[in-house]
């Protein structure tokens, strides 16, 4: 039970790090949250604050992620980073920090995955690139990448703890993006630019 309890609530208070709200309050010196989709995420950073702001943002988010899976992976194994992984994301949605109104958890599933298993991670990436490049739709890009997880995952018998993950994690996102989802089946959900907001 300890081997993994003390773990498991050290990367909860790592997930909940909000790297992309204090981007945005040392960038541009506002609260996230009240502004664009009101999502304490990378995607809204981006859109509010420009290019620059959104990069470390989501480097960020997607660090946090990654730093806590390869180090547990390393030093205890990979069914317990597997659990750590999933309570780094639950930090990032739900942030002590932060009156648990955290993300999305894309970007920090991401460097989950990218430490576990890079190759998923590189095909889901890819995946995201090119739905962004397509539509200028980043909900979209996102939705149908954490769809696409736990396929992947079945395809290349990733370890079984693992799979697990991509499936509820996968749904996780998807049900985080609800708000997204009613946007995008009414037609308005916002697009993004990769210019900067003065430039506009
Ligand atoms: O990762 C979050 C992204 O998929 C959507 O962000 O700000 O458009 O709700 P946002």
């Amino acid at each position: 039970m300890i081997k993994f309890l003390l773990p498991a609530v050290f990367s909860y208070f790592i997930g909940s790090i909000p790297f992309s709200f204090l981007t945005a309050k040392f960038i541009g010196g506002i609260d996230i949250r009240n502004y664009g989709s009101g999502n304490s995420g990378a995607t809204n950073v981006l859109r509010t604050l420009g290019k620059k702001a959104g990069a470390i943002a989501f480097l960020g988010d997607f660090l946090k992620g990654f730093m806590v899976a390869i180090i547990v992976k390393k030093f205890i194994g990979i069914d317990i980073a597997v659990i750590c992984s999933t309570f780094c994301v639950i930090g990032h949605c739900y942030p002590i920090f932060l009156g648990f109104k955290g993300g999305k958890g894309v970007a920090t599933t991401g460097g989950t995955i990218f430490a576990l298993y890079p190759l998923i991670g590189a095909i889901l990436l890819a995946c995201l690139i090119l739905i962004i490049k397509a539509s200028r739709i980043v909900s979209l890009a996102s939705i149908s990448s954490a769809l696409l997880f736990p396929i992947i995952s079945f395809i290349f018998k990733t370890h079984k703890y693992f799979l697990i993950y991509s499936v509820i994690l996968g749904l996780f996102v998807v049900y985080k993006h609800k708000s997204n989802i009613s946007r995008l089946i009414a037609g308005n959900e916002s697009k993004i630019s990769f210019k900067t907001p003065t430039d506009k």
